[in-house]
């Protein structure tokens, strides 16, 4: 055995549903940047196909400042679930938020890109940090150190993930909020095609080493291979020179620096012991939700096979999809549950099920789909209100749970505001004991990374069925979990609802492209 469950389960015990108590720093949430490095900027807003920096351009607005959020003072209240019993719903004043395509806990954004290129014509050789502010490719180290960081033949880029940028306000459920934001921008890398094969399980020390950053407070969580970026062993091309001839040090991590230091002794014990994955046993036999045969008692009760729906093309969404506010009661048709719930879950052509990453990657065959998507239905047109496990294979609903799910469920959202309880919710579903077994603590990250990766296709998928979406982690777990009747060491990771956006006249969107 690799892992015992017991650093995971004591993280979890700190870091329950919702806010941590938040820690008293001060400063800026930052995005990292390099003062004394040379700028590549890249092309606003890029184009896929194009040359090589217009391409580059393209797939880092993935992760751009592409939209100004404008919230005024009442927006916000009512945001927060607190309009309109502040009485003050009149205040004029706009908060303006730069946000990015990628959905993110609090709009926190945990991840910095790195780009370990071999060179091209007009690119030197070498390793660069995406700086988002300026659009622009940050030269940090001169050559090619891909060796270093991966086996592979094509240029990379490494998601790192900053796990406690936001200890201010989250405290040590930062942790776990973040995993799953890397998840969500992960998934975008693979639905628009960026990514070709993904590394899950290297060394976090060796990875940081060579991007020369310090994993205590910044730690790379994915290593994407670039698609068309191969070339043959050997081949040499212009700018290429000796590894890491110049190494700078990048500024606005001094948040995460205060937040490292005030957090739960078990969220960095957590942290340092998922650097490495132990050698790999046999891993065990495929989990049961692979087969979508993970056992409630609602296996015995009732179901509603889904009709079959054309796949759905995500890539159309991938810079416009934003959360909502609130829903519109009864807003989802079952065709279109029908079609998000294959889309997010693998019942695409080629999917077993299991909703995983869809790209060759480095996780133990057993692993590599170990989620269930459930769903609570408060009113949709032909679906009976309740809880339901979704089974891809045959695109089933099956009834599980209480019978009284779908008003219970909103009991399990002490802090969410009456409008977002109209949505369909959505849970993914997993369990960290098989993985953990297999992979020890690291299984913890990586699970709450896949849970990241689905939350994004869900959004997206809505997106394309004309509906709208909103991740949430600020439900009740324990509630939750038995509202749902999970099998035993299941748990739901995640939420996003779904449903027909109502309309928000307090929040107002401007597209930056
Ligand atoms: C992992 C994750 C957890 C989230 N949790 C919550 C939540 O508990 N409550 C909430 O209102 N929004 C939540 N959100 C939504 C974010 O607040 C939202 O993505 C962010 O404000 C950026 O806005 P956008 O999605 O419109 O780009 C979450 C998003 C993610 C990815």
């Amino acid at each position: 055995m690799t892992g015992d469950l017991s650093l995971v389960t004591r993280y979890r015990s700190v870091a329950q549903g919702g806010n941590g108590p938040a820690r008293p720093i001060a400063g800026f949430l930052s995005p990292k940047w390099y003062p004394a490095a040379r700028r590549v900027d890249l092309p606003w807003p890029g184009r896929a196909g194009g040359d090589e920096l217009g391409h580059l351009g393209a797939v880092f607005l993935g992760y751009a400042l592409v939209r100004l959020s404008l919230y005024t003072q009442a927006g916000l209240a009512f945001a927060a679930g607190r309009w309109p019993a502040t009485g003050e719903p009149g205040r004029s004043r706009l908060i303006p938020t730069p946000v990015r395509p990628v959905p993110s806990g609090g709009a926190s954004y945990p991840a910095e890109l790195y780009l370990a290129t071999a060179g091209s014509p007009v690119l030197d050789a070498g390793l660069y940090h995406y700086n988002p502010v300026r659009h622009a490719l940050e030269a940090v180290a001169a050559g090619d150190v891909r060796g270093r960081i991966a086996t592979a033949s094509g240029d990379l880029i490494v998601i790192a993930c900053r796990p406690w940028k936001n200890v201010q306000k989250y405290g040590d459920f930062y942790y776990r909020l973040s995993s799953v934001d890397i998840g969500a921008l992960l998934s975008r890398f693979i639905v628009d095609g960026t990514a070709t094969r993904v590394h899950l399980l290297h060394d976090d020390a060796e990875v940081a080493a060579a991007l020369g950053t310090d994993p205590r407070l910044e730690t790379a969580y994915a290593v994407l291979e670039l698609a068309g970026s191969e070339r043959a062993p050997g081949s040499t091309v212009p700018g290429s020179t000796a590894p890491g001839s110049t190494a700078l040090v990048g500024a606005g991590l001094e948040i995460d620096r205060a937040g490292a230091d005030l957090v739960h002794p078990d969220a960095m014990a957590l942290h340092r012991a998922s650097g490495t994955v132990a050698a790999r046993p046999t891993p065990p036999e495929p989990a049961d939700a692979v087969t979508g045969a993970a056992t409630g008692q609602g296996d015995v009760v009732a179901g509603l096979r889904l009709s079959r729906t054309a796949a759905l093309d995500l890539r159309p969404h991938l810079l416009t999809r934003q959360s909502v506010d609130g829903f519109q009661r009864g807003g989802v048709r079952v065709e279109q549950l029908a079609a998000v719930l294959a889309s997010a879950a693998g019942g695409e052509p080629g999917g077993t099920g299991g909703a995983g990453l869809r790209v060759p990657n480095d996780l133990p065959a057993a692993l590599a789909e170990p989620l269930t998507l459930y769903c609570v239905v408060p009113e949709a047109p032909g679906v009976p209100p309740g809880a339901y496990r979704y089974r891809p294979a045959d695109r089933m609903l099956v009834r599980c749970g209480w019978p009284d799910a779908a008003s219970a469920v909103v009991d399990a959202h002490p802090h969410a505001r009456p409008a977002l309880t109209n949505a369909v919710s959505v849970f993914v579903v997993g369990s960290f004991q098989s993985g953990v077994e297999t992979l020890g603590p690291r299984w913890y990250r990586v699970l709450n990374m896949l849970a990241g990766v689905a939350v994004q296709r869900l959004y997206l998928a809505a997106a394309a069925v004309g509906l709208s979406a909103r991740a949430l982690l600020g439900y009740d777990i324990a509630a939750v979990d038995t509202l749902l009747d999970l099998p035993p060491g299941h748990t739901a990771l995640v939420e996003v609802l779904i449903g027909a956006a109502a309309p928000s006249p307090t929040n107002l969107s401007l597209m930056l492209l």
